[in-house]
């Protein structure tokens, strides 16, 4: 594990954007697992300035995000994929078709969890992870308590994580209280992973998580046990 401690986020934003630019610049083609969240805003804009500036090009990358809500459409200003859209894919050269969030409008989950494993097999896997960290310390949307060894699957959001990520959406009571996520096993199964997190709301489970024992009440414990982790994090 690397463990980088920044200076303050922008600081953050930008080592975690060297980590994934450096993956692009030396492996074009690579699969980019993305991540969503007010975290890794600041790299996905640090990103977007050297891609206007000629210094990293995305036409051969490809991306699988790791979570959407359920009863989102796309075009929902709520949704994921419009959240991806919008911070990212919309202000770089990455080819639309080839950037991917589940389905979290598909008429039947069960095989739309099926089906997007199958397609990150047939991408031949994920080559670097980005990831956020909850609160409980759920990665994705893998919750306090979910099984280390599932792929994709449907969750019930906590009560935590609906009340935390109900600032983007102004009230709690229109937080979906489901969603679609890889799971622990699809995100270990990354060839690399960079976890990011910020600010001083995010010390004590980045402690447990990286220090602390590894148990499926801290999802994000089992980073720990991955042979290529970077993390970079920022309290102040
Ligand atoms: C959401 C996302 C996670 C993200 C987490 C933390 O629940 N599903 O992928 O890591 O929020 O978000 P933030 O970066 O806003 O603290």
């Amino acid at each position: 594990m690397r463990i980088i401690e920044a200076k303050d986020y922008a600081d953050m934003s930008r080592k975690a954007a060297n980590v994934i630019s450096a993956q692009v610049i030396l492996e074009p083609r690579s699969v980019l697992g993305l991540a969503t969240g007010s975290t890794p805003i600041g790299a996905y804009s640090q990103l977007i300035d050297w891609y206007k500036k000629g210094d990293i090009d995305f036409s051969l990358t490809k991306s699988v995000n790791l979570d959407e809500y359920i009863g989102l459409d796309g075009s929902d200003d709520q949704s994921y994929r419009y959240f991806m859209n919008r911070n990212f894919f919309d202000s770089i050269n990455i080819k639309k078709e080839n950037t991917f969030v589940p389905n979290g409008k598909a008429a039947d989950m069960e095989a739309e969890c099926k089906r997007y494993d199958e397609l990150i097999d047939s991408l031949g896997g994920i080559d670097l992870q980005l990831l956020g960290i909850g609160h409980d310390g759920h990665i994705g949307f893998n919750e306090p308590g979910a099984a280390f060894e599932k792929t994709t699957h449907i969750v019930e959001l906590e009560e935590a994580t609906i009340k935390a990520n109900a600032r983007f959406f102004g009230s709690e009571d229109k937080v979906p209280k489901k969603a679609i996520t890889m799971g622990i096993k699809s995100i270990m199964q990354a060839r690399k992973l960079l976890l990011i997190a910020n600010g001083p709301d995010k010390r004590d489970i980045v402690e447990k998580a990286l220090h602390g024992p590894v148990t499926p009440m801290v999802p994000a414990s089992i980073l720990q046990f991955h042979p290529n982790l970077t993390v970079v994090y920022c309290f102040n």
